[in-house]
Formats: structure tokens, sequence, C-alpha cells
């Protein structure tokens, strides 16, 4: 391969054979079921450049976590700004909802599925690009508002066929109690500081609570038994937590309290919360997100309350594939036409031109190929119906229709073919909302 494609990404082809997650119509059934649990969410899509300034999530993610001091992919560009890829989500919804004055708009309640880049380790289950389908609302700082959006991604990946995800939970509380958390907690980990992973020594100073969350085998059985943040909040956090839990008991969504969950980015506060999902392996996140209440004011917006989540398209998918969940049926044409010389060509051609005004997904070959390859073709495309026109049926105007699955006959008038192939498709149609 004289170009190959950078490490870390990958493409989305129409049917990909050995990795079925990387096929475009389950991409496409996914972002369907995605817009439709929008709609009945009654969230609204929002749309935001690829690239920002880079000091929007130097702000916003923080300096010191992996994202902004490791990951990001910024460049100058010929006006000599610094611009950064987006690595994630929140920092540039925030600087659109700034921009646009949105609080004055009547739905505060975002969405988006969109790109994004991080120059990440690559392997199994993380890549340098990656797409998220993330929510973001303001204006609310409710426990109904947090386990709103944790069911919502709950009735996602429901509706998508995923079992067996857990749902961690935590609170973090507010600045004060995080930072009475964070002494306590380097006066806990400071004895043991030979003994921790390069990466949490570094983090001991600059980022403590990071340590928490860490996969490394040691720093896990040291943090095992540090202080327990949920035992620094105050009154008014530790009463949302519990109202939390009262609501997501009461929606019969199963949860655990995880108290080491503190999430990569530096923005939260109050609740957060992780999906995981076993299949996934090291890389295990499917989803999460949590309260931001501080950030739109710190950013020069105005100081209301925010939460949000995100979740990885290709994790969702990865997903899938491995639950076997029941897959749906790739696009294919519902009629495949094939024409059997000039005179018929020029007929199906604009019969083709019809069919699809109306609504009938059709298809035929512009080669002149023979029949028999021809009906292969149809086959592997997987076309409902097929019918083959030739000088006879243009002079007796009658055309055979053959269903594929069953091997089906049927004769039809070649005026009336619209009509049929148009009642044919509400039939099908009814059948599959019945099933
Ligand atoms: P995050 O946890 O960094 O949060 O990413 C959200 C999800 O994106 C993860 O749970 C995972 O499924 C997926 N993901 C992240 N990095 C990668 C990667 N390198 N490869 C594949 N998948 C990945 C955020 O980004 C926050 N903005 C979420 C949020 C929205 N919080 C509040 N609002």
């Amino acid at each position: 391969m004289k170009y190959p494609i950078p490490p870390g990404v990958f493409d989305i082809i129409p049917h990909n054979e050995r990795e079925n997650w990387k096929s475009s119509y389950l991409w496409n059934f996914v972002e369907r079921v995605i817009r439709q649990t929008a709609t009945d969410f009654c969230y609204q899509e929002i749309r935001t450049p690829v690239f920002e300034r880079t000091e929007l999530f130097q702000r916003s993610v923080g300096d010191t976590s992996d994202i902004v001091s490791k990951e990001m992919y910024t460049f100058q560009d010929k006006g000599g700004r610094s611009l950064s890829l987006r690595p994630e989500g929140t920092a540039p919804v925030l600087r659109a909802y700034i921009e646009h004055q949105l609080h004055q708009a009547p739905c505060q309640k975002f969405f988006y599925i969109a790109p994004m880049f991080r120059y990440e380790r690559a392997q199994a289950g993380r890549y340098r690009q990656h797409h998220q389908f993330g929510v973001e609302v303001f204006g609310n700082d409710s426990a109904e508002q947090d386990v709103e959006i944790i069911d919502f991604l709950c009735t996602l990946y429901r509706r998508l066929g995923l079992k067996n995800l857990g749902l961690h939970i935590n609170s973090i509380g507010d600045a004060f109690c995080r930072d009475r958390f964070r002494s306590a907690l380097k006066d806990y980990l400071q004895p043991y500081i030979a003994q921790l992973s390069p990466d949490s020594q570094t983090r001991l100073d600059k980022n403590p609570l990071r340590i928490l969350d860490s996969k490394d085998p040691k720093d896990r059985e040291i943090v095992s038994s540090a202080p327990s943040i949920l035992d620094f909040l105050s009154d008014e956090d530790k009463k949302h937590f519990d109202r939390v839990q009262e609501l997501l008991h009461q929606l019969g969504i199963s949860y655990q309290v995880n108290r080491f969950l503190v999430r990569g980015l530096d923005y939260y506060n109050k609740t957060v919360f992780e999906i995981v999902a076993g299949e996934l392996g090291a890389q295990n996140s499917i989803g999460g997100g949590g309260r931001y209440d501080g950030l739109l004011a710190s950013l020069g917006g105005p100081n209301l309350p925010s939460i949000g989540f995100g979740t990885g398209m290709e994790r969702i998918l990865q997903t899938m594939i491995q639950q076997k969940v029941s897959l749906p049926e790739s696009n294919s044409p519902f009629l495949f036409l094939i024409a059997l010389g000039e005179k018929a060509q020029m007929a199906c051609f604009a019969l083709l031109h019809s069919l699809r005004d109306n609504g009938i997904s059709s298809q035929m070959d512009f080669s002149a190929r023979k029949v028999g390859k021809l009906m292969q073709l149809a086959d592997e495309l997987h076309a409902h119906y097929v019918a083959v026109i030739g000088e006879e049926e243009l002079l007796s105007q009658e055309i055979e229709i053959k269903e594929m699955k069953t091997g089906n006959k049927l004769k039809v008038s070649y005026s009336s073919l619209l009509k049929v192939m148009k009642e044919m498709k509400k039939t099908i149609s009814i059948q599959n909302d019945t099933i």
C-alpha cells in the first residue's frame, strides 16, 4: 500500500465483512435510533466546527488533564492563531451557547454527533479520531435533570439492544469540598509515593484525584483504603446525591456508587457517572458525563448550572456486535430492473427515474452485462424484487416481477408497476412495524 491510512483512525465503508462495526449501514442505524431518542426526549441538534481556539480547551477541559496536556492536535493557522481539533464536545457547545446567547432560546437541551480527535496510544477501542454522541443541558440544577440524562442514555442503549451494562455514579461535590478532599488524599498518598505508578507520581501534585481511577493494579490497591470524597460533601450536595439515587430507583435504573469515579476532565462537579460494558476490555467505558455547574460562567457566559454526557459511537457498535444483538438489514434496493436490449434500456432508465421519484428505492446496471450476472448482482445486493424487461415486455406491456426471497412471480401491467410497487412497499413496512 503506497499511502496507508494513518495509525489510530479507520474508514467506515458500506459493508465491512471482517469488522462489521465499521459498516456504514450500522452507523446509519445507530444514528437513526439516536435521533429518534433525542426527538422523544425533546433535545435539539447543535453542530460546531471541527476546530476551535486552543485556549477554549485549555480553560475548560483543563491544563492538567491528559487530553489537553498530551493529546490535542494543535496547529497554527496562516493567521498565526493556535487552533486545536476538537478533542471533546462540551467546550465547543458552551462556546456556541455563549456566542449565540442561547440562554434566551426556549429549548435548553442540545445534542450532537461528531468526530473528536485525541492523540492517544492507539489500541483496541481507543482511536485518534473517534465519534461521540453527546448532550448538554443548561439552566437546571435539579437531581431530576441529572437522572433525565442518565435515563436518556440508558433508553438509547436499551433501544439498540445492549444489555448487562454497569452504571457507576459518584458525587465529587463543589470546589470547596474538593479542595479539602484533595489535601486529605495527598496526605494519605504521600507515604506511598515510591510505590505509585510513574503516572500517578506526577499526578500527585497536579491532579491527585485522577489517581483514584488509575487502572494500575498497585495504585488501585493503595487507593482502596484512601479517604472517600463522599465523606467531604456539603449537606446540600449530599442531599442532591441522595435524591439522584432515589429517582434512579424510581425509574428502575440499577446503579452502583463508585467513590473512585472522578472522570478525566477537570470541569466536573457534583454528580458524575460512567457506563461500562464488560465486552470492551481495558477501554470499558461506553459513555460518561456529569455536572459542570461553574464552567459556563468561567468562559464568560451566564452563571447557569449545566450537565451532559458523551458516548462513543465506536464502543456502542463494538458492544452491539460482541453482544450479538439483532442487527438491521443493510439498505437494499426494493426493485432491481434488468433491461434486455437498447430499447428496453431506454424504457427502464425512464422507469427507474419515476420509481425513485415516488420513493421506491430502485437500481439498474448501466453496463451490458448478461442476465445471469445481473440476477447474481441483484441477489448480492439483497434486492427484494427483480423485473426483467425486454422487447417482449415492451410489446405486451406486461412485466413479471420476481420476489427474490421466495421465488414467487407476479405479472403486472407496465402502467400499473409503480402503483403495485407502492402497495408492496406499504405492506412490507406494515409487517416490519408489527414485528
Ligand atoms: P469522555 O469520557 O472523555 O467524556 O468521552 C466520552 C466517551 O467517548 C467515552 O466514554 C468513550 O466511549 C468515548 N471515547 C473517548 N475517547 C475515546 C477514544 N480515544 N476512542 C474511542 N472512544 C473514545 C467527554 O468527552 C465529555 N465531553 C463528556 C461530557 C459531555 N461530559 C459532559 N458533557
